[in-house]
This record gives structure tokens, sequence and C-alpha cells, in this order.
């Protein structure tokens, strides 16, 4: 299972994003999936279209178990993607991205 670092957030700048419409502060050292895995744990990562819980797996790219919107750009891999200040990241819920 992963561990977040507690050194490299320690020595992260903070930045404001909002998942779902609520505004947080996480490490700028994060990915997106990090950041939201840390809020909502594995299992309200999102949801698949049969209603299984679905999360992150490799974080690094290769599972796209990470589908994510951010931005308003759905299916984005959210472990390759960094927070950023301002951004918005949206939770898919098993709807169709196509
Ligand atoms: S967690 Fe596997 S591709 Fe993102």
């Amino acid at each position: 299972m992963f561990r977040r670092s507690e050194r490299a957030c320690q020595a992260a700048r903070q930045v404001q994003v909002r998942v779902d419409g609520v505004t947080m502060s996480v490490p700028d050292t994060l990915s997106v999936a990090a950041a939201v895995l840390q809020v909502h744990g594995w299992q309200g990562y999102r949801r698949h279209h049969d209603g299984s819980s679905r999360a992150p797996l490799c974080l690094m790219g290769v599972c796209h178990e990470c589908l994510i919107t951010i931005d308003g750009q759905p299916n984005r891999q959210g472990c390759l993607v960094p927070v950023a200040e301002g951004m918005h990241i949206e939770r898919q819920g098993g709807e169709r991205h196509d």
C-alpha cells in the first residue's frame, strides 16, 4: 500500500484546489490522484459504470484506474498530473466520457 512521505509534504508549498466543489489545501508535490486519495481514500476515488469502486493502482501511468476530470477535461490520468493552484478536480462516477 502507498504511504505519504511526511518529509516531502513538510518541504512542499501548499496550493488551493477544488475537489468536487470543496476547496482544500494540499502540498504542491502531490499528483491529482494522491491529493484525492488523501481526502477520500481509495474507496472514494471514483465509481466504475457497474457501480464498483475504482482507485489508482500503479501511480505511474500504466493502469488507467485513476481517470478523473481536471479543469473540465474528463478521463485525465490523475497520477500523471501535479496539482496546481486553482485547479478544479471532479471525481468521475461511472458516467461515460467518450
Ligand atoms: S494510477 Fe495507474 S495510470 Fe494512474
